[in-house]
């Protein structure tokens, strides 16, 4: 009898260990209580829907409800349908944002109004934080805010104040606003629209208030991470959010994911363990060093790897600083450590069809569900954002998690995110999302991906090279 049919019959011999949820669907975490509002202040071009929807995305990929509400959008569209009605097209040029337009004025302080009651009713229906995404540049727009809000039983409202003093972050969010296609200036030409957003800004800024109210709850984040200032933030998810914001950078930078080079336990078609690699794992290991090296040059990089010693192997001929991280250790299969899929298929016929059934939510008995993996990885995350050019290898299971946060991926699909062996992810943050590319070597390796069954198209990675601009609104 080989040594692995003596252990499913150990292992099938065990009683179940009785822990609650062991073996089983483990539920979403109870976030009803958190109804946030998360009002953004700021001049135009300031990076306010980059943070919005940077925010957004990390707490998504934490499972809390994020939605923004993008008073621009509102506008837009009701301005799309007036026109429809009328045939008369509003004048959004930038006499429409001027503090002395005082029919505008109202209309945007309507539209501001309007947005905040979209997102209350929607905190209401079940949203845990709603993204107030305007530019709430004076003291009396933010007071009107405070006082809908209060009328809110466990509300709590707090600001974001984007300001920016790099001339270079400026230019770069006027020339995205101005080239992207944005609904305001579709019909002008770039150089119009150029020096017709310029104008925009000045009419906020003849009138914009920084925030000083003592008794607001604010967070004020300059050049996007280099400074931030916290009054009156509390509670936990809140702290979170500061901390979060506290570490984002804007620096030009790449992050890499490789899987360790296929090892044995891959080929024998084994989950979890500690095996060492294959012989062409160890090729993929020598392989690694040049394509890194082609593709960052001597820029700095640093390396982190799980404790296991497939990671380690595959990292060990990269002349780079490393790191090792025991929260990049693969998914713990607990009972099924080391079993194939098939055998654990036979032991656990249950477990087996209802992780098919639910795999983000489903728990190996005595070891971790996706969702367990997601809420360990996050200090991961937020080391990631704070750092520049990183190259984590890893695994199957844990690369797919912290590609979703990239890709703003569903939880549900995360799972089947496929991320082949000897193949290097380079991921590179753009304005919304990550461009990405992907580097096969030419050696061969077995396939772990396993499909769902019954789903005859896998959900795939978004195409190469392509941004991704998930709930981008
Ligand atoms: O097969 C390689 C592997 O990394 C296993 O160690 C791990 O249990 C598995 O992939 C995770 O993938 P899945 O969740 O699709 O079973
Ligand atoms: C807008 O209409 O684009 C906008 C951001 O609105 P406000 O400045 O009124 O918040």
């Amino acid at each position: 009898q080989s040594s692995a049919a003596s252990r499913i019959v150990s292992q099938a011999a065990t009683p179940p260990v009785s822990v609650v949820g062991i073996g089983n669907k483990v539920a979403k975490p109870d976030y009803s209580e958190a109804k946030i509002v998360l009002a953004m202040v700021g001049l135009p071009a300031r990076g306010k829907s980059y943070l919005s929807n940077k925010l957004m995305r990390y707490l998504k990929w934490l499972e809390y409800d994020v939605k923004v509400f993008n008073v621009g959008q509102l506008r837009r569209s009701r301005a799309r349908q007036k026109a429809q009605q009328s045939g008369q097209r509003e004048d959004h040029t930038a006499s429409y944002f001027s503090h002395d337009n005082v029919e505008a004025t109202k209309l945007r302080d309507q539209l501001a109004s309007d947005s905040l009651e979209m997102l209350i009713q929607w905190l209401h229906s079940g949203g845990n934080v709603g993204i107030h995404d305007a530019t709430n540049s004076t003291v009396s727009r933010r007071q009107q805010i405070v006082n809908r809000v209060a009328k809110e039983k466990g509300f709590v409202t707090i600001f974001l104040e984007s300001t920016c003093d790099d001339p270079a972050i400026i230019a770069a969010n006027v020339a995205l606003k101005v080239s992207s296609g944005d609904p305001d200036y579709k019909d002008m030409s770039r150089e119009k629209a150029h020096q017709d957003f310029l104008r925009r800004i000045k009419e906020y800024e003849a009138v914009y208030e920084t925030i000083t109210e003592p008794h607001l709850s604010y967070l004020r984040i300059k050049n996007v991470g280099s400074q931030v200032t916290v009054c009156r933030i509390n509670g936990y998810l809140q702290s979170r959010i500061a901390f979060y914001l506290m570490n984002l950078h804007l620096k030009p930078r790449s992050i890499f994911f490789s899987r360790h080079g296929e090892s044995q336990f891959n080929v024998e078609g084994k989950i979890g363990g500690d095996a060492p690699l294959s012989e062409r794992g160890m090729k993929y290991a020598t392989a690694l060093p040049a394509l890194i090296t082609d593709n960052i040059g001597d820029a700095p990089l640093t390396v982190w790897t799980s404790t296991l010693q497939r990671t380690i192997q595959t990292a060990q001929h990269l002349s780079y600083n490393k790191l090792t991280w025991k929260s990049l250790d693969e998914l713990d299969a607990g009972v099924c450590d080391g079993m194939t899929y098939e055998e654990i298929e036979q032991a656990y016929p249950e477990d087996f069809a209802n992780r098919d059934e639910d795999k983000f939510n489903y728990r190996y008995r005595g070891g971790e569900s996706y969702r367990d993996v997601v809420i360990r990885l996050e200090p991961v995350i937020m080391e990631l954002e704070r750092q520049e050019n990183i190259l984590i290898i890893g695994h199957q299971a844990i690369l797919r998690c912290l590609y979703a946060y990239f890709h703003n991926l569903p939880q549900a699909d995360l799972p089947y995110i496929k991320i082949p062996l000897h193949t290097v992810i380079k991921l590179t943050p753009k304005a919304y999302g990550c461009d990405e590319e992907r580097y096969t070597l030419p050696i061969g390796a077995v396939d772990t991906h396993r499909p769902k069954p019954g789903m005859t198209q896998p959900k795939v990675a978004p195409t190469i090279g392509r941004e991704y601009y998930g709930d981008k609104q």
